[in-house]
């Protein structure tokens, strides 16, 4: 039975097995899946191990993403994007990396919440791993602006930079910019506002100006759960629609089934069992 395997630290949270294992019910597909706790040096040793003995693949989780991507000789082009990866496939003695994250993150939006990005204007807080997985994604839905607002400005400007040829090539129109966390009230209003910052983890949600929303705005936080709260309940006390980033969990799982095995599996009725049995 093919084997694969989330590494991580910590891992213990992870809710890939439980996605994976309705995945594989749902298709048909014979497999295992387990969670694997990485020490935080060593993921080149458990990445080998893994290959030798023949597991069919991994998916890589927080702190290993840019790692993972360093170690592996085989990239496709949306993890060369981000300069990270997220899911793994082992073939003979090769190591293949890819990167769903952004592709979760957008399909998300916009086929499960029903919101459209064309043309939109989009606001992504943020300019670390989480806001480097999503950046090409959401130039490939082709906005008419991106502005990508961090705390610290170089990162901003650094991780627009890295961008700005391939938003050229993919969505000319497009204004893509970078800013900080001070410049948010002079930015004028999004209609997709998307928090990559770690700041729950600190304990402070982020603050919005109630300038940056734009009529039925949608304030999208990566994080899902009570780590998502803090920042979308204060946006939806100034009007906006909110969504954590449970879907974008499953649709990045479903792309990295799709990666590994070939098969697309319904995301909903997934994210409808977890909804049901996560703790409210
Ligand atoms: P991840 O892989 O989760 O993106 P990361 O690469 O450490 O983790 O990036 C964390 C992001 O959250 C960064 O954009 C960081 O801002 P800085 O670049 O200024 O460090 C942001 N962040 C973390 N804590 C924050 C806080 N309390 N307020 C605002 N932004 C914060």
């Amino acid at each position: 039975m093919d084997k694969y395997f989330v590494l991580g630290n910590p891992v213990s949270h992870s809710l890939s097995p439980r996605i994976h294992g309705l995945f594989a019910e749902q298709t048909g597909e014979l497999l295992r899946y387990e969670r694997l706790l990485v020490r935080p040096d060593g993921l080149d040793v458990v990445l080998r191990d893994l290959q030798v003995k023949g597991a069919a693949g991994c998916n890589i989780t927080v702190p290993f993403k840019e790692q993972a991507y360093q170690l592996c000789a085989q990239r496709t082009p949306r993890a060369k994007w981000a300069q990270a990866g997220n899911t793994i496939q082992f073939a003979g003695d090769q190591m293949i990396i890819d990167n769903t994250d952004g592709l979760g993150l957008v399909r998300d939006i916009v086929q499960n919440a029903g919101v459209a990005l064309a043309d939109k204007r989009i606001l992504l807080l943020g300019a670390g791993g989480a806001a480097a997985g999503a950046l090409g994604a959401l130039l490939d839905a082709k906005p008419a602006a991106l502005v990508l607002a961090n705390r610290t400005s170089e990162r901003a400007v650094r991780l627009v930079a890295s961008h700005r040829a391939y938003a050229k090539q993919i969505t000319p129109g497009c204004r893509l910019e970078a800013a900080t966390l001070l410049d948010l009230p002079q930015l004028g209003a999004f209609d997709v506002i998307i928090n990559a910052t770690s700041s729950s983890l600190d304990g402070e949600a982020l603050h919005l100006p109630p300038t940056l929303l734009a009529p039925s705005a949608l304030v999208y936080d990566m994080m899902y759960g009570k780590a998502a709260q803090g920042f979308l309940q204060a946006a939806q006390a100034m009007g906006a629609q909110t969504r954590d980033g449970l879907g974008m969990l499953v649709e990045q799982a479903a792309e990295a089934f799709f990666f590994w095995r070939g098969l697309r599996p319904k995301t909903a009725p997934v994210l409808q069992t977890l909804l049901a049995e996560l703790p409210q």
